[in-house]
């Protein structure tokens, strides 16, 4: 069994990206002596190294990577050990130039940036194969190795290919899951439009086509794509394990869902050893900490819990956002931590020495082009030093609060087109509902609509457009079990293949909700309804109503204007010992807040202390203890309350009653007991 941790790390993971092979080896003393000054404990070497690891078919050059993985041992930094095969060199494009994946619409990429690989490709398979077997046998027990890191990011930025072996591939994974070409008839409905098919061969991958292609056949198609990109994380992962026993295995997901849409966590999720991520602050005018936090949640859930690992960041700016603006003093510290206080154990950047070439030139780094007097560098040498005190906290898990209902093929299927409106997005919703759990300070894990959530007091489903007749029971055993649950519109509508569910909508949540919907009714740009209840409650909504008539549920706010005036808007359904609201519009934060605040008293939530929104507090508990973390992202000074005394770990400090919390900065307690 290989393990979960990187192994003979000690500490809390700190360092980043290291791409030695930019310099003169003349550098390479330095950076050793800077990374010990700045206390850093494993960095990822080799990602983007194949053209210098075989510069040409079946030559190695292993000197200059044994020279590295030698000096990093002797300074005791330990070594997340990269596969290229993100990147092939050119001379295998120009042998096998059919491995350059076909975009849609037909065109071929060019050799020249990264990640253009297809990876149905049986040269492509066949290469990278042997690099992972030649860097296994080389480095499989070298003192140093840590962690293994297969490929970059699958998924980014080529989320398909659409060539002839993918067509191929294609129709073999559809004769492995359909057995039949009738059953594919069935399961895309291919009687409308007449797309019937008599033989696999005469299926292709949705390629462009004049009006909108098969939906359940683009559906079947990205998941195809997803399964594929895991075929060949599965045989490099396997030959590392056979070749380097003990030494987990990883790949760097991306988590947050504005940065990849392509691939389905939670199935990645079960086939690493350690769960690792990336995560980049998305500086779109919202409150990116907000969203760094929904990213680490993910994580964290898509691990099962368990501790999982930031594999990079930015200390500062990135350089591939229209506008990229520095991060602000203590930033990349409240970023890191808070990555920790939600499940990380440690913080990896992206990337240690700033380079001077090519394309991330303006992407900050470790060391940056300034060198070692710039603020930048302070503030890592500073994070490093935390990096010991917080050595106890590893293998501890963040506790939640809620669970979070989220299903990649759901997001897939809902943004096929042709769909009621162009305005209602998963994501966003996703996004809303979680930022107004954050703002009541509640920690949130992520599940699987199949998923046990009985443990939860409160389970939320953003949008859950496509949903199983297995994923209603379960909500429904659910709700009768004493749990509370919060359904927001146009869920439970279709089946895993895009059909819609026999019956009156929302299928298989018609029981638990104890209402129908009769039709949606999207509003126009701009159009808005108000939404009222008996209390003098009045809320604005927007994009969407809908036609609800309630079968057991009772009405709690009723449309006062637009398309479904005089219909109810948010109702509330008792069944066996729990509730089941439901939301049939899009409700700003406030009265997201309002229905979330109605909700969490049904599943007896204890109303958190009063903090200011921006200081977020989590905790990590296990045999070690428990620690709290507060992280205040806000310009003013904060008092967090300790129910029991602790030590502070980043300062040594005592703490007791009212936690000191500075402006921007962050708080580890010990708690006693
Ligand atoms: C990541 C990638 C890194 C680097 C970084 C820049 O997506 O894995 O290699 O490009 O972005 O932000």
């Amino acid at each position: 069994m290989p393990d979960t941790t990187p192994r003979g790390l000690t500490r809390l993971a700190f360092g980043g990206d290291y791409n030695p092979e930019q310099w003169p080896e003349s550098v390479w003393q330095e950076d050793v002596r800077l990374m010990r000054e700045a206390g850093v404990t494993m960095v990822s070497v080799g990602i983007f190294s194949w053209a210098l690891l075989e510069p040409s078919p079946g030559t190695y050059d292993f000197g200059w990577l044994d020279r590295l993985l030698d000096l990093l041992h002797e300074h005791g930094v330990r070594v997340d050990l990269g596969t290229p095969t993100v990147v092939p060199p050119v001379w295998f494009y120009r042998a096998h130039p059919e491995a350059l994946p076909v975009t849609a619409e037909g065109v071929r990429y060019e050799f020249g940036s990264r990640a253009a690989v297809c990876h149905s490709n049986a040269d492509y398979r066949a290469a990278a194969a042997r690099i992972t077997t030649a860097l296994a046998e080389r480095y499989g027990s070298h003192p140093a190795l840590a962690l293994w890191h297969v490929h970059n990011e699958y998924g980014v930025p080529v989320s398909a290919c659409y060539c002839d072996s993918c067509a191929a591939h294609f129709r073999r994974w559809l004769a492995a899951a359909y057995g039949t070409v009738d059953a594919v008839n069935e399961a895309w409905g291919t009687a409308f439009w007449g797309q019937r098919y008599t033989d696999f061969e005469q299926i292709s991958p949705p390629r462009l086509t004049p009006a909108t292609v098969n939906p359940a056949q683009a559906l079947d198609y990205k998941r195809f794509a997803d399964a594929t990109m895991r075929e060949n994380f599965r045989m490099e992962r396997d030959i590392l394990h056979r070749l380097s026993p003990g030494v987990p295995v990883t790949t760097n997901f991306m988590t947050a869902l504005s940065q990849c849409d392509s691939v389905d966590y939670w199935a990645w999720g079960r086939e690493v050893d350690l769960v690792t991520n990336d995560h980049y602050l998305i500086t779109d005018g919202r409150r990116t900490h907000v969203n760094l936090a929904m990213a680490a949640d993910l994580t964290r859930s898509v691990a099962g819990g368990a501790p999982w690992l930031l594999l990079e960041h930015s200390t500062s700016g990135v350089n591939w956002q229209p506008r990229n603006p520095a991060k602000a003093p203590g930033q990349m510290a409240r970023n890191s931590l808070a990555h920790v206080a939600r499940g990380s154990e440690g913080a990896m950047f992206f990337q240690w020495r700033q380079s001077r070439r090519g394309a991330e030139k303006f992407h900050s780094a470790m060391v940056p082009h300034g060198g070692t007097g710039t603020r930048v560098w302070r503030e890592v040498v500073e994070l490093g030093s935390f990096v010991d005190a917080l050595a106890e906290i590893r293998g501890t898990r963040t506790d939640a609060d809620v669970a979070v209902l989220w299903d990649w093929h759901s997001w897939w299927a809902q943004t096929l087109d042709w769909r009621p409106s162009v305005d209602h997005d998963a994501r966003e919703r996703a996004d809303a509902f979680y930022e107004a759990l954050y703002d009541r300070h509640l920690t949130v894990d992520f599940a699987h609509p199949e998923a046990d959530v009985s443990r939860y007091p409160l389970v939320v489903v953003p949008a859950l457009y496509l949903m199983t007749e297995a994923a209603g029971r379960n909500l429904t055993a659910y709700v009768e079990g004493g749990g509370t649950l919060v359904v927001s519109y146009f869920s439970g509508i279709v089946d895993e293949h895009d059909a819609v569910h026999e019956g009156a909508y929302p299928g298989p949540l018609r029981d638990v909700l104890g209402l129908t919907v009769e039709e949606f009714s999207p509003l126009l740009p701009g159009e808005r309804v108000r939404i009222t209840g008996p209390d003098g409650t009045e809320l604005g909504a927007d994009v969407w109503t809908e036609f609800v008539v309630p079968r057991g549920a009772d009405t709690v706010l009723a449309y006062a204007d637009g398309p479904a005036a005089g219909l109810p808007a948010v109702t509330r359904h008792r069944l066996g010992e729990g509730t089941a609201w439901y939301v049939s519009t899009r409700l700003g934060a406030d009265g997201l807040d309002t229905l979330l605040g109605r909700a969490a008293a049904d599943a007896r939530i204890a109303p958190r202390p009063d903090l200011p929104r921006d200081v977020e507090v989590v905790r990590r508990t296990g045999e070690s203890g428990t620690y709290l973390f507060a992280v205040n992202h806000t310009g003013a000074d904060a008092k967090v309350p300790l129910e029991v005394p602790g030590t502070e770990l980043l300062t040594g400090e005592r703490a007791a009653g009212r936690l000191a919390v500075p402006a921007g900065a962050v708080r580890v307690v010990r708690l006693d007991g």
